[in-house]
Protein backbone atom coordinates (compact mmCIF):
# COMPACT_ATOMS: atom_id res chain seq x y z
CA UNK A 1 0.00 0.00 0.00
CA UNK A 2 1.25 3.28 -0.60
CA UNK A 3 1.50 5.76 2.48
CA UNK A 4 0.40 9.42 2.87
CA UNK A 5 1.31 11.77 5.85
CA UNK A 6 -0.93 14.67 6.19
CA UNK A 7 -0.47 17.77 8.30
CA UNK A 8 -3.32 19.59 9.37
CA UNK A 9 -3.54 23.60 10.65
CA UNK A 10 -6.04 25.31 11.24
CA UNK A 11 -9.33 25.06 12.74
CA UNK A 12 -11.70 22.15 13.13
CA UNK A 13 -12.91 22.07 9.48
CA UNK A 14 -10.00 21.98 8.06
CA UNK A 15 -9.32 18.89 10.29
CA UNK A 16 -12.78 17.42 8.98
CA UNK A 17 -11.62 18.50 5.02
CA UNK A 18 -8.29 16.50 5.72
CA UNK A 19 -10.30 13.18 7.26
CA UNK A 20 -12.06 13.62 3.63
CA UNK A 21 -9.47 13.93 1.82
CA UNK A 22 -8.02 10.51 3.48
CA UNK A 23 -11.06 8.99 2.73
CA UNK A 24 -10.85 9.60 -0.92
CA UNK A 25 -7.19 8.63 -0.65
CA UNK A 26 -8.52 5.06 1.02
CA UNK A 27 -10.55 4.31 -1.74
CA UNK A 28 -7.41 4.74 -4.16
CA UNK A 29 -5.11 1.94 -2.18
CA UNK A 30 -3.48 4.74 0.33
CA UNK A 31 -3.24 4.45 3.91
CA UNK A 32 -2.13 7.24 6.18
CA UNK A 33 1.34 7.15 7.85
CA UNK A 34 1.83 9.34 10.98
CA UNK A 35 6.24 9.21 9.96
CA UNK A 36 6.78 11.40 7.38
CA UNK A 37 9.85 9.44 5.90
CA UNK A 38 7.77 6.49 5.04
CA UNK A 39 5.72 8.41 2.93
CA UNK A 40 5.15 8.71 -0.81
CA UNK A 41 2.66 11.51 -0.50
CA UNK A 42 1.81 14.46 1.75
CA UNK A 43 -0.92 16.34 2.14
CA UNK A 44 -0.37 19.73 3.98
CA UNK A 45 -3.51 21.33 4.58
CA UNK A 46 -2.87 25.07 5.90
CA UNK A 47 -4.76 27.80 7.12
CA UNK A 48 -4.80 31.59 6.49
CA UNK A 49 -6.32 33.08 9.42
CA UNK A 50 -3.43 34.67 11.05
CA UNK A 51 -0.28 35.68 10.30
CA UNK A 52 1.94 33.68 11.88
CA UNK A 53 -0.12 30.74 10.62
CA UNK A 54 0.93 31.72 7.77
CA UNK A 55 4.35 32.17 8.58
CA UNK A 56 5.03 28.71 9.36
CA UNK A 57 3.67 27.58 5.95
CA UNK A 58 6.76 28.17 4.60
CA UNK A 59 9.43 26.36 7.04
CA UNK A 60 6.87 23.03 6.82
CA UNK A 61 7.03 23.04 2.84
CA UNK A 62 10.89 23.37 3.03
CA UNK A 63 10.66 19.86 4.73
CA UNK A 64 8.96 18.62 2.04
CA UNK A 65 10.93 20.16 -0.80
CA UNK A 66 14.08 18.35 0.54
CA UNK A 67 12.24 14.93 1.21
CA UNK A 68 11.25 15.22 -2.20
CA UNK A 69 14.76 15.86 -3.71
CA UNK A 70 16.21 12.65 -1.97
CA UNK A 71 13.79 10.65 -3.20
CA UNK A 72 14.67 12.09 -6.87
CA UNK A 73 18.22 10.71 -5.78
CA UNK A 74 16.96 7.48 -5.53
CA UNK A 75 14.57 7.44 -8.07
CA UNK A 76 11.63 7.51 -6.40
CA UNK A 77 8.43 9.91 -6.35
CA UNK A 78 7.11 12.09 -3.66
CA UNK A 79 4.00 14.21 -4.13
CA UNK A 80 3.44 17.21 -2.56
CA UNK A 81 -0.02 18.74 -2.64
CA UNK A 82 -0.86 21.74 -0.71
CA UNK A 83 -4.52 22.38 0.50
CA UNK A 84 -6.65 24.59 2.43
CA UNK A 85 -7.21 28.00 2.90
CA UNK A 86 -3.37 30.01 1.86
CA UNK A 87 -4.24 28.06 -1.10
CA UNK A 88 -7.62 29.80 -1.83
CA UNK A 89 -6.59 33.43 -0.94
CA UNK A 90 -2.82 33.32 -2.68
CA UNK A 91 -2.65 30.48 -4.98
CA UNK A 92 -0.81 32.49 -7.40
CA UNK A 93 1.70 34.10 -5.44
CA UNK A 94 2.01 31.22 -3.07
CA UNK A 95 2.84 28.66 -6.24
CA UNK A 96 4.92 31.22 -7.40
CA UNK A 97 7.36 30.40 -3.74
CA UNK A 98 6.40 26.93 -4.17
CA UNK A 99 7.21 25.55 -7.23
CA UNK A 100 8.27 21.90 -6.02
CA UNK A 101 4.60 21.47 -5.15
CA UNK A 102 2.56 18.86 -7.38
CA UNK A 103 -1.15 19.64 -6.65
CA UNK A 104 -2.46 22.90 -5.33
CA UNK A 105 -5.99 22.44 -4.36
CA UNK A 106 -8.68 24.76 -2.31
CA UNK A 107 -10.92 24.10 0.29
CA UNK A 108 -14.36 23.72 -2.12
CA UNK A 109 -12.51 21.68 -4.52
CA UNK A 110 -10.72 18.86 -2.81
CA UNK A 111 -12.96 16.02 -3.93
CA UNK A 112 -11.07 16.07 -6.94
CA UNK A 113 -8.28 14.92 -5.57
CA UNK A 114 -8.77 11.57 -7.71
CA UNK A 115 -8.95 12.82 -10.59
CA UNK A 116 -5.92 15.13 -10.24
CA UNK A 117 -3.69 12.41 -9.18
CA UNK A 118 -4.36 10.59 -12.05
CA UNK A 119 -3.78 13.36 -14.56
CA UNK A 120 -0.43 13.94 -12.22
CA UNK A 121 0.54 10.23 -12.85
CA UNK A 122 -1.27 9.16 -16.11
CA UNK A 123 -0.99 12.44 -18.64
CA UNK A 124 2.49 13.31 -16.77
CA UNK A 125 1.01 16.91 -15.81
CA UNK A 126 4.06 19.11 -14.06
CA UNK A 127 1.47 20.32 -11.59
CA UNK A 128 -2.38 20.98 -10.98
CA UNK A 129 -3.87 24.04 -9.38
CA UNK A 130 -7.93 24.16 -8.50
CA UNK A 131 -9.31 26.98 -6.42
CA UNK A 132 -12.44 26.78 -8.51
CA UNK A 133 -15.75 26.99 -6.04
CA UNK A 134 -17.74 24.29 -8.12
CA UNK A 135 -21.07 24.49 -9.00
CA UNK A 136 -21.94 21.18 -7.59
CA UNK A 137 -20.79 21.00 -3.92
CA UNK A 138 -18.15 18.84 -3.15
CA UNK A 139 -20.23 16.86 -0.36
CA UNK A 140 -21.80 15.49 -3.23
CA UNK A 141 -18.78 13.43 -4.46
CA UNK A 142 -17.50 12.43 -1.38
CA UNK A 143 -17.41 8.91 -0.06
CA UNK A 144 -18.61 7.58 2.82
CA UNK A 145 -16.64 7.82 5.43
CA UNK A 146 -15.79 6.37 9.24
CA UNK A 147 -15.06 7.14 12.49
CA UNK A 148 -11.32 7.33 13.79
CA UNK A 149 -12.24 7.55 17.33
CA UNK A 150 -15.45 7.97 19.88
CA UNK A 151 -15.78 11.65 19.00
CA UNK A 152 -16.25 12.93 15.45
CA UNK A 153 -16.79 15.80 13.30
CA UNK A 154 -19.38 16.69 11.14
CA UNK A 155 -19.51 19.19 8.84
CA UNK A 156 -23.36 20.50 7.65
CA UNK A 157 -22.19 23.85 6.93
CA UNK A 158 -19.94 25.64 5.41
CA UNK A 159 -19.22 29.73 4.39
CA UNK A 160 -19.55 32.73 5.69
CA UNK A 161 -21.70 35.52 4.22
CA UNK A 162 -20.74 37.88 7.62
CA UNK A 163 -17.74 39.64 6.12
CA UNK A 164 -16.52 40.63 9.72
CA UNK A 165 -13.55 43.67 8.48
CA UNK A 166 -11.10 41.50 9.44
CA UNK A 167 -11.66 38.19 8.39
CA UNK A 168 -10.37 35.86 5.72
CA UNK A 169 -12.96 33.11 5.87
CA UNK A 170 -15.62 34.89 3.51
CA UNK A 171 -12.81 34.69 0.71
CA UNK A 172 -11.41 31.24 1.17
CA UNK A 173 -14.38 29.19 2.20
CA UNK A 174 -17.30 31.41 0.32
CA UNK A 175 -20.71 31.78 0.51
CA UNK A 176 -22.62 29.89 3.13
CA UNK A 177 -24.56 26.35 1.91
CA UNK A 178 -26.32 23.89 4.04
CA UNK A 179 -25.64 20.16 3.68
CA UNK A 180 -28.83 18.69 2.95
CA UNK A 181 -30.30 16.88 6.12
CA UNK A 182 -30.31 13.31 4.39
CA UNK A 183 -26.95 13.84 3.95
CA UNK A 184 -25.89 14.93 7.28
CA UNK A 185 -28.15 11.83 8.84
CA UNK A 186 -26.26 9.50 6.54
CA UNK A 187 -23.31 10.43 7.37
CA UNK A 188 -24.05 10.56 11.06
CA UNK A 189 -25.43 6.97 11.04
CA UNK A 190 -21.99 5.92 9.17
CA UNK A 191 -19.66 7.29 11.85
CA UNK A 192 -22.50 5.78 14.70
CA UNK A 193 -22.01 2.63 13.18
CA UNK A 194 -17.90 2.54 13.26
CA UNK A 195 -18.19 4.03 16.75
CA UNK A 196 -18.57 7.54 17.06
CA UNK A 197 -20.45 8.56 20.70
CA UNK A 198 -20.06 12.34 20.39
CA UNK A 199 -21.08 14.22 16.88
CA UNK A 200 -18.93 17.62 16.88
CA UNK A 201 -21.35 19.61 14.18
CA UNK A 202 -19.33 22.22 11.97
CA UNK A 203 -20.32 25.28 10.37
CA UNK A 204 -18.51 28.41 9.84
CA UNK A 205 -21.65 30.23 10.86
CA UNK A 206 -23.08 26.95 11.89
CA UNK A 207 -26.60 28.62 13.34
CA UNK A 208 -27.38 29.39 10.22
CA UNK A 209 -27.78 26.04 9.30
CA UNK A 210 -31.57 25.23 7.17
CA UNK A 211 -33.87 23.22 4.95
CA UNK A 212 -35.76 25.47 2.71
CA UNK A 213 -38.89 24.05 0.91
CA UNK A 214 -39.00 25.04 -3.09
CA UNK A 215 -40.75 28.26 -2.04
CA UNK A 216 -38.04 29.24 0.44
CA UNK A 217 -39.62 28.99 3.49
CA UNK A 218 -37.77 27.38 5.89
CA UNK A 219 -38.58 23.34 6.89
CA UNK A 220 -35.81 22.89 9.18
CA UNK A 221 -33.58 24.97 11.32
CA UNK A 222 -30.38 23.89 13.18
CA UNK A 223 -31.90 22.92 16.46
CA UNK A 224 -34.42 20.18 14.19
CA UNK A 225 -31.63 18.87 12.57
CA UNK A 226 -29.95 18.16 16.30
CA UNK A 227 -32.95 16.81 17.56
CA UNK A 228 -33.08 14.46 14.46
CA UNK A 229 -29.44 13.38 15.13
CA UNK A 230 -30.23 12.99 18.76
CA UNK A 231 -32.52 9.99 17.68
CA UNK A 232 -29.54 7.66 16.64
CA UNK A 233 -29.13 5.46 19.87
CA UNK A 234 -25.09 5.02 19.59
CA UNK A 235 -25.25 8.94 19.89
CA UNK A 236 -24.80 10.08 23.35
CA UNK A 237 -23.25 13.80 22.93
CA UNK A 238 -24.01 16.12 20.40
CA UNK A 239 -21.93 19.42 20.63
CA UNK A 240 -21.82 21.94 17.66
CA UNK A 241 -19.50 25.62 16.60
CA UNK A 242 -19.25 27.94 15.55
CA UNK A 243 -22.48 30.05 16.89
CA UNK A 244 -23.00 33.79 15.84
CA UNK A 245 -24.15 35.67 18.38
CA UNK A 246 -27.04 37.46 16.57
CA UNK A 247 -27.73 33.97 14.97
CA UNK A 248 -28.09 32.21 17.86
CA UNK A 249 -31.57 31.62 18.20
CA UNK A 250 -34.28 30.99 21.51
CA UNK A 251 -34.63 27.11 19.62
CA UNK A 252 -31.10 27.09 20.19
CA UNK A 253 -31.64 27.60 23.98
CA UNK A 254 -34.61 25.73 24.51
CA UNK A 255 -32.94 22.52 23.17
CA UNK A 256 -29.62 23.15 25.47
CA UNK A 257 -32.69 22.97 28.38
CA UNK A 258 -34.93 20.45 26.70
CA UNK A 259 -31.87 17.86 24.74
CA UNK A 260 -30.27 15.90 26.99
CA UNK A 261 -27.42 14.45 24.47
CA UNK A 262 -27.15 18.33 23.31
CA UNK A 263 -23.64 18.83 26.08
CA UNK A 264 -24.04 21.88 28.27
CA UNK A 265 -21.26 24.01 26.46
CA UNK A 266 -21.07 26.93 24.12
CA UNK A 267 -18.96 28.93 21.95
CA UNK A 268 -20.25 31.76 21.12
CA UNK A 269 -17.91 34.59 20.38
CA UNK A 270 -18.30 38.20 20.81
CA UNK A 271 -14.39 39.38 20.08
CA UNK A 272 -14.46 42.88 21.68
CA UNK A 273 -16.51 44.10 24.51
CA UNK A 274 -16.18 47.87 23.10
CA UNK A 275 -19.41 48.53 21.11
CA UNK A 276 -17.46 51.37 18.69
CA UNK A 277 -14.92 47.90 18.02
CA UNK A 278 -17.81 45.71 17.18
CA UNK A 279 -19.31 47.97 14.85
CA UNK A 280 -16.00 48.24 13.34
CA UNK A 281 -15.34 44.67 13.42
CA UNK A 282 -18.46 44.65 11.19
CA UNK A 283 -20.18 42.15 13.88
CA UNK A 284 -24.01 43.07 13.69
CA UNK A 285 -24.80 42.88 17.50
CA UNK A 286 -23.63 45.30 20.79
CA UNK A 287 -22.36 44.11 23.87
CA UNK A 288 -26.17 44.40 25.46
CA UNK A 289 -27.31 42.23 23.14
CA UNK A 290 -24.79 39.41 23.61
CA UNK A 291 -25.63 39.67 27.53
CA UNK A 292 -29.03 39.41 27.01
CA UNK A 293 -28.32 36.48 25.14
CA UNK A 294 -26.05 35.23 27.62
CA UNK A 295 -28.46 36.09 30.79
CA UNK A 296 -31.23 34.27 28.85
CA UNK A 297 -29.38 31.17 28.29
CA UNK A 298 -28.13 30.83 31.97
CA UNK A 299 -31.65 31.27 32.89
CA UNK A 300 -32.96 28.17 30.82
CA UNK A 301 -29.41 26.25 31.45
CA UNK A 302 -27.60 27.44 34.49
CA UNK A 303 -25.12 25.09 34.40
CA UNK A 304 -24.07 25.97 31.02
CA UNK A 305 -20.39 26.59 29.85
CA UNK A 306 -19.28 29.60 28.01
CA UNK A 307 -16.54 30.17 26.01
CA UNK A 308 -15.64 33.26 23.69
CA UNK A 309 -13.08 34.39 20.71
CA UNK A 310 -11.75 37.70 21.73
CA UNK A 311 -9.38 39.88 19.21
CA UNK A 312 -7.00 42.21 21.03
CA UNK A 313 -5.71 45.27 18.88
CA UNK A 314 -8.19 45.53 16.55
CA UNK A 315 -7.44 49.08 14.37
CA UNK A 316 -8.61 52.26 16.35
CA UNK A 317 -8.90 50.13 19.67
CA UNK A 318 -8.07 52.49 22.49
CA UNK A 319 -7.96 51.77 26.29
CA UNK A 320 -11.06 52.55 27.29
CA UNK A 321 -12.10 49.94 24.49
CA UNK A 322 -9.93 47.02 25.78
CA UNK A 323 -10.93 48.30 29.08
CA UNK A 324 -14.44 47.56 28.30
CA UNK A 325 -13.77 43.76 27.07
CA UNK A 326 -11.90 43.77 30.56
CA UNK A 327 -15.42 44.48 32.30
CA UNK A 328 -17.02 42.26 30.09
CA UNK A 329 -14.72 39.02 30.58
CA UNK A 330 -15.79 40.01 34.22
CA UNK A 331 -18.93 40.30 33.74
CA UNK A 332 -19.77 37.04 31.95
CA UNK A 333 -16.97 34.44 33.26
CA UNK A 334 -16.05 32.26 31.10
CA UNK A 335 -14.91 28.76 31.26
CA UNK A 336 -12.78 28.49 28.07
CA UNK A 337 -11.40 30.94 25.90
CA UNK A 338 -9.66 31.86 22.76
CA UNK A 339 -8.10 35.25 22.35
CA UNK A 340 -5.19 36.68 19.68
CA UNK A 341 -4.05 39.89 18.70
CA UNK A 342 -5.30 41.80 15.53
CA UNK A 343 -3.56 40.50 12.37
CA UNK A 344 -4.04 42.50 9.49
CA UNK A 345 -4.79 39.91 6.69
CA UNK A 346 -4.39 41.16 2.93
CA UNK A 347 -7.69 41.67 1.00
CA UNK A 348 -9.83 42.51 4.21
CA UNK A 349 -11.38 46.23 4.93
CA UNK A 350 -9.43 46.49 8.29
CA UNK A 351 -5.78 46.02 6.87
CA UNK A 352 -6.08 49.32 4.88
CA UNK A 353 -7.55 50.97 8.09
CA UNK A 354 -4.91 54.01 8.92
CA UNK A 355 -5.32 53.62 12.95
CA UNK A 356 -3.06 50.55 13.32
CA UNK A 357 -2.10 49.72 16.87
CA UNK A 358 1.74 49.00 17.35
CA UNK A 359 2.76 45.30 18.10
CA UNK A 360 3.65 46.01 21.43
CA UNK A 361 0.33 47.33 22.70
CA UNK A 362 -1.48 44.71 21.22
CA UNK A 363 0.95 42.31 22.63
CA UNK A 364 0.94 43.88 26.39
CA UNK A 365 -3.01 43.80 26.30
CA UNK A 366 -2.97 40.18 25.14
CA UNK A 367 -1.52 39.20 28.11
CA UNK A 368 -3.36 41.64 30.81
CA UNK A 369 -6.52 39.57 28.50
CA UNK A 370 -5.42 36.15 28.84
CA UNK A 371 -4.14 36.33 32.47
CA UNK A 372 -7.76 37.15 33.05
CA UNK A 373 -9.21 34.47 31.31
CA UNK A 374 -6.81 32.01 32.54
CA UNK A 375 -7.98 32.65 36.06
CA UNK A 376 -11.59 32.46 35.14
CA UNK A 377 -10.92 28.97 33.21
CA UNK A 378 -9.19 27.68 36.20
CA UNK A 379 -12.03 29.14 38.78
CA UNK A 380 -14.39 27.37 36.69
CA UNK A 381 -12.11 23.97 36.67
CA UNK A 382 -12.03 24.27 40.19
CA UNK A 383 -15.76 24.04 41.61
CA UNK A 384 -15.48 20.45 39.68
CA UNK A 385 -12.90 19.64 42.59
CA UNK A 386 -14.43 16.76 44.79
CA UNK A 387 -17.42 15.77 42.40
CA UNK A 388 -17.28 13.17 39.91
CA UNK A 389 -17.86 13.38 35.99
CA UNK A 390 -18.87 11.47 33.54
CA UNK A 391 -16.10 11.39 30.88
CA UNK A 392 -16.00 10.24 27.74
CA UNK A 393 -12.42 8.64 27.17
CA UNK A 394 -11.06 9.03 24.06
CA UNK A 395 -7.41 8.19 23.32
CA UNK A 396 -3.98 7.81 25.65
CA UNK A 397 -2.76 10.68 27.52
CA UNK A 398 0.71 12.34 27.60
CA UNK A 399 1.90 10.50 30.07
CA UNK A 400 1.95 6.57 29.65
CA UNK A 401 -0.61 5.21 31.77
CA UNK A 402 -3.04 7.77 31.79
CA UNK A 403 -6.10 8.08 29.56
CA UNK A 404 -7.94 11.86 28.14
CA UNK A 405 -11.27 12.53 27.64
CA UNK A 406 -13.94 15.22 27.48
CA UNK A 407 -16.41 16.42 30.17
CA UNK A 408 -19.65 17.41 28.86
CA UNK A 409 -18.28 20.89 29.96
CA UNK A 410 -15.63 20.19 27.04
CA UNK A 411 -12.81 20.16 29.83
CA UNK A 412 -9.62 18.00 28.91
CA UNK A 413 -9.69 15.07 32.07
CA UNK A 414 -7.24 12.76 32.75
CA UNK A 415 -6.98 9.90 34.44
CA UNK A 416 -5.05 6.79 35.54
CA UNK A 417 -6.92 3.63 33.86
CA UNK A 418 -6.61 1.12 31.94
CA UNK A 419 -6.75 1.87 28.12
CA UNK A 420 -9.22 -0.51 27.51
CA UNK A 421 -11.77 2.38 28.46
CA UNK A 422 -10.96 3.90 25.17
CA UNK A 423 -14.03 4.74 23.66
CA UNK A 424 -16.54 4.31 27.11
CA UNK A 425 -18.20 6.22 29.19
CA UNK A 426 -16.66 5.90 32.74
CA UNK A 427 -17.62 8.15 36.05
CA UNK A 428 -14.12 10.01 37.42
CA UNK A 429 -13.87 12.02 40.84
CA UNK A 430 -11.70 14.53 40.20
CA UNK A 431 -8.76 15.77 42.76
CA UNK A 432 -6.99 18.62 40.79
CA UNK A 433 -7.58 21.24 38.63
CA UNK A 434 -6.51 24.13 36.34
CA UNK A 435 -6.66 26.38 33.95
CA UNK A 436 -6.16 23.76 30.89
CA UNK A 437 -7.27 20.30 32.43
CA UNK A 438 -8.88 18.32 35.38
CA UNK A 439 -7.16 15.36 36.89
CA UNK A 440 -8.81 12.52 38.63
CA UNK A 441 -9.49 9.38 39.58
CA UNK A 442 -11.92 6.48 38.00
CA UNK A 443 -14.89 6.07 40.14
CA UNK A 444 -16.58 3.60 37.72
CA UNK A 445 -17.70 2.41 33.96
CA UNK A 446 -20.92 3.09 32.66
N1 LIG B 1 -16.44 31.33 12.30
C1 LIG B 1 -15.97 31.58 13.55
C2 LIG B 1 -14.50 31.62 13.71
C3 LIG B 1 -13.64 32.06 12.62
S1 LIG B 1 -11.96 32.21 12.87
C4 LIG B 1 -16.59 32.83 14.09
O1 LIG B 1 -17.15 33.61 13.38
O2 LIG B 1 -16.51 33.05 15.27
C5 LIG B 1 -11.67 31.97 14.57
C6 LIG B 1 -11.30 33.19 15.31
O3 LIG B 1 -10.10 33.72 14.82
C7 LIG B 1 -12.26 34.32 15.24
O4 LIG B 1 -13.36 34.17 16.07
C8 LIG B 1 -11.41 35.50 15.62
O5 LIG B 1 -11.40 35.69 17.01
C9 LIG B 1 -10.04 35.08 15.16
N2 LIG B 1 -9.61 35.84 13.99
C10 LIG B 1 -10.14 35.83 12.75
N3 LIG B 1 -9.50 36.70 11.95
C11 LIG B 1 -8.54 37.27 12.69
C12 LIG B 1 -7.54 38.26 12.45
N4 LIG B 1 -7.43 38.84 11.26
N5 LIG B 1 -6.70 38.59 13.46
C13 LIG B 1 -6.81 38.02 14.67
N6 LIG B 1 -7.74 37.10 14.96
C14 LIG B 1 -8.59 36.72 14.00
FE1 LIG C 1 -15.03 35.24 9.92
FE2 LIG C 1 -16.92 36.74 10.96
FE3 LIG C 1 -17.60 34.76 9.32
FE4 LIG C 1 -16.66 34.20 11.74
S1 LIG C 1 -18.59 35.30 11.27
S2 LIG C 1 -16.05 33.25 9.82
S3 LIG C 1 -15.18 35.82 12.09
S4 LIG C 1 -16.45 36.59 8.77
FE1 LIG D 1 -8.01 28.76 8.95
FE2 LIG D 1 -9.53 28.43 6.85
FE3 LIG D 1 -10.26 27.44 9.17
S1 LIG D 1 -8.39 30.23 7.35
S2 LIG D 1 -9.40 28.90 10.61
S3 LIG D 1 -8.49 26.83 8.01
S4 LIG D 1 -11.59 28.28 7.63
Amino acid sequence: MKKVYVKTFGCQMNVYDSVRMLDLLKNLGYEETLILDDADMVIFNTCHIREKASEKIFSELGKYKELKLDRKKQNKSFVIIVAGCVVQAESEEFLNRAKFVDIAIGPQSYHRLPQMLFELQKKNKKRIIDVEFPAVPKFDSLPETKSRGVSSFLAIQEGCDRFCSYCVVPYTRGAEYSRLRDDIMREAYQLAESGTKELVLLGQNVNTWCEKDASGKIKKNLADLIEDLSQIDEIKRIRYVTSYPSDFSVDLMNMHKNNKKVMPYLHLPIQSGSDAILKAMNRKYTVSQYEDIILNLREKCPDIALSSDFIVGFPGETETDFDKTLSLVKRVEYAQSYSFMYSPRPGTPAAVLANQIPEKIKGERLEILQKLLLEQHSNFNKKFVGQCVEVLVEEKAKKKSELLGHSPHMQNVVVSADPKYIGSFISVKIVSAGATTLVGKLENNF
